[in-house]
């Protein structure tokens, strides 16, 4: 069996998370939400009072992170992984307009980026995985056989996400995630440790008018050549 790894980077809401769950699925490969690991540093941040009226206390945060265990298990109802902190599935806490309003704060830590990218490296050691993020094809696996780069209008990633938390149950008005998706376009793409931007050797999607399946066709086809090409390599 010939297993690759597949990097999947890209703004906020390009759709980065289902493309790579339904490709795990069509290649039997593990799929790691790696934003849903900074999410939870920064749920355990809320949770501990780290973050207080906008203000951050980094120092204690810090000091923290050894008592931060994140992990993942399969939902067989669901058909992927949930996201579990400290042994407690945080799945559904995670994913609020007020986790993503400190999220790219908190992924801006050094020390939190090397405690989280060690172990997402672990987890992608036997290859056979699909991991989305902002710095996957530059940092985690700059090796990865295939890299793929996402972006759509901002306007079109808010509209999705704004009718993702609407359907979820969530009361938010449009203006506030847009202003969350470029914000944290502008604090992901700019900081100093692992910023978010396209590895030279990633292909770029620009899916504003495209749908799932689309997207989902032509990167399952990019990655079947690559594997093909691999399998015929080592015969
Ligand atoms: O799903 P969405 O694109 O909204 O975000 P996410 O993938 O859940 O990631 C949440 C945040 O985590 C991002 O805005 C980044 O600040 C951070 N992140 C990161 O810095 N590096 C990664 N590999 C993944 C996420
Ligand atoms: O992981 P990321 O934040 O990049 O995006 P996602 O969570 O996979 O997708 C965000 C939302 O946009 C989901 O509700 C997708 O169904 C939707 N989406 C879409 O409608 N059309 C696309 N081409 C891509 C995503």
């Amino acid at each position: 069996m010939t297993n690759i790894t597949i990097a999947i980077d890209g703004f906020s809401s390009t759709g980065k998370s289902t493309v790579a769950k339904l490709l795990a699925k069509a290649l039997g490969y593990i799929y790691v939400d790696s934003g849903a690991m900074y999410r939870a540093v920064t749920f355990y941040a809320m949770q501990h009072n780290f973050i207080e009226e906008n203000y951050l206390f980094e120092e204690a945060l810090v000091k923290s992170l050894d008592d931060i265990f994140i992990s993942f298990k399969h939902n067989e109802e669901l058909g992927f992984s949930e996201v579990f902190l400290n042994n407690v599935n945080i799945e559904k806490e995670i994913r609020t307009l007020e986790v993503s309003n400190f999220v790219s704060t908190i992924a801006a830590i050094p020390e939190v980026r090397r405690k989280l990218v060690i172990q997402q490296q672990d987890m992608g050691k036997a290859k056979g995985v699909v991991m989305d993020g902002r710095d996957i094809g530059t940092v985690v696996f700059p090796y990865a056989e295939l890299k793929i780069f996402m972006t759509a209008s901002a306007e079109t990633r808010a509209q999705r996400r704004f009718q993702e938390l609407i359907d979820r149950g969530d009361e938010v008005h449009f203006e506030e995630v847009l202003d969350n998706v470029i914000k944290r376009d502008y604090i992901d793409s700019t900081r100093e440790d692992s910023p978010l931007i396209q590895a030279e050797d990633a292909v770029l999607f620009n899916n504003s008018n495209f749908s799932i399946e689309e997207q989902f066709e032509k990167v399952l086809n990019l990655a079947k050549s690559i594997i093909k090409h691999k399998k015929s390599d080592t015969n």
